[in-house]
């Protein structure tokens, strides 16, 4: 109902996935104006401020979030007779804008595809992480509709993303999918059933280092070391032109109760948990990155540059 509940909703991980993420934040700055716009006509762009503050605070990874609200205060500071129009076509015209971006990667990124035996994908992607079809998951939808390929899951410890999110919207959508525990990753790749990984990104910096959900990086070892493809798919909305490279990417830790409850007969006092939720992928161990302004092969500085 309004930008606490929105921020509430992002920290608690209830909306969740990088472009959903930037997408419900705008939606909260619309909510904070509509209430504060009528109630304090003199001070309501303050109200919308803080608002806007507290929402920056809700995750830090993500660059979509900044992204989406920086586009959010520059709507703000051009409008004038309909603050409340303006702001919600606004919010309106990133959501599409997001949508629109999905689809065009998945046709992109189902054409590099090609032929394909099997596509390893991991967390979520789908429309449940963005606007609508999917960043990595849409790429599978695209591949999926044009030929037969054999689709894996990681479960995505340890909020079991894949298990809870991406299994399901598969099924929706008729697509068979197979569930790995994500340690399972190399044996699968070592028998051969896969020929890319495809997953997301929450931020990608200026020479393609791309952080994304943790185990990420993990499958990007595992895929060179067994000659697997890597691709990630993601709207430019998630290039952080600011950032040289991957070592300037916060990374959220979150509390170590998401992982201590698997410990039995254990003392609390001697067992902690770090429980980073993002790594980071360099960017030589990286394929391609599938943008909606075209692909970059063997991502650099130097072709990352073409997309801008
Ligand atoms: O912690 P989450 O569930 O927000 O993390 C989501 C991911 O890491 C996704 O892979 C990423 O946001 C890309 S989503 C289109």
């Amino acid at each position: 109902d309004d930008a606490a509940g929105v921020s509430e909703a992002i920290a608690t991980m209830r909306v969740r996935g990088a472009p959903a993420i930037g997408i419900a934040a705008a939606y909260g700055v619309v909510l904070s104006a509509y209430r504060h716009y009528p109630a304090s006509p003199d001070v309501w762009r303050d109200k919308v401020a803080e608002d806007m503050a507290m929402l920056a605070k809700s995750r830090p990874t993500a660059v979509n979030l900044f992204t989406a609200l920086a586009t959010m205060e520059a709507a703000l500071d051009r409008i004038s007779e309909q603050p409340l129009v303006d702001l919600l076509a606004c919010a309106e015209r990133l959501h599409a804008d997001d949508v629109a971006a999905n689809h065009r990667m998945g046709e992109l990124g189902a054409d590099l595809i090609g032929q394909a035996r099997g596509i390893l994908t991991h967390c979520n992607t789908g429309a449940l992480a963005t606007g609508g079809y999917g960043t990595a998951l849409g790429v599978i939808r695209s591949v999926t509709g044009r030929q037969a390929v054999a689709v894996y899951a990681g479960e995505t410890r340890p909020w079991l993303q894949g298990a809870r999110l991406t299994v399901w919207e598969l099924a929706q959508e008729g697509i068979q999918v197979t569930l790995i525990a994500d340690s399972a990753a190399a044996w699968l790749m070592k028998s051969g059933a896969v020929d890319w990984v495809v997953v997301g990104a929450d931020r990608i910096a200026a020479n393609g280092d791309t952080a994304n959900k943790i185990g990420t990086y993990a499958l990007a070892v595992l895929a060179r070391q067994h000659g697997v493809k890597f691709m990630v798919v993601a709207p430019t909305t998630t290039i952080d032109w600011s950032i040289q490279s991957g070592e300037q990417i916060e990374i959220e830790q979150r509390d170590a109760r998401e992982l201590l409850p698997a410990c039995y007969h254990t003392p609390e006092s001697l067992v902690s948990a770090w429980n980073p939720v993002f790594d980071v992928t360099p960017a030589e161990l990286i394929t391609a990155i599938v943008t909606e302004l075209g692909v970059v092969m063997n991502p650099t500085e130097a072709n990352m540059g073409k997309l801008k």
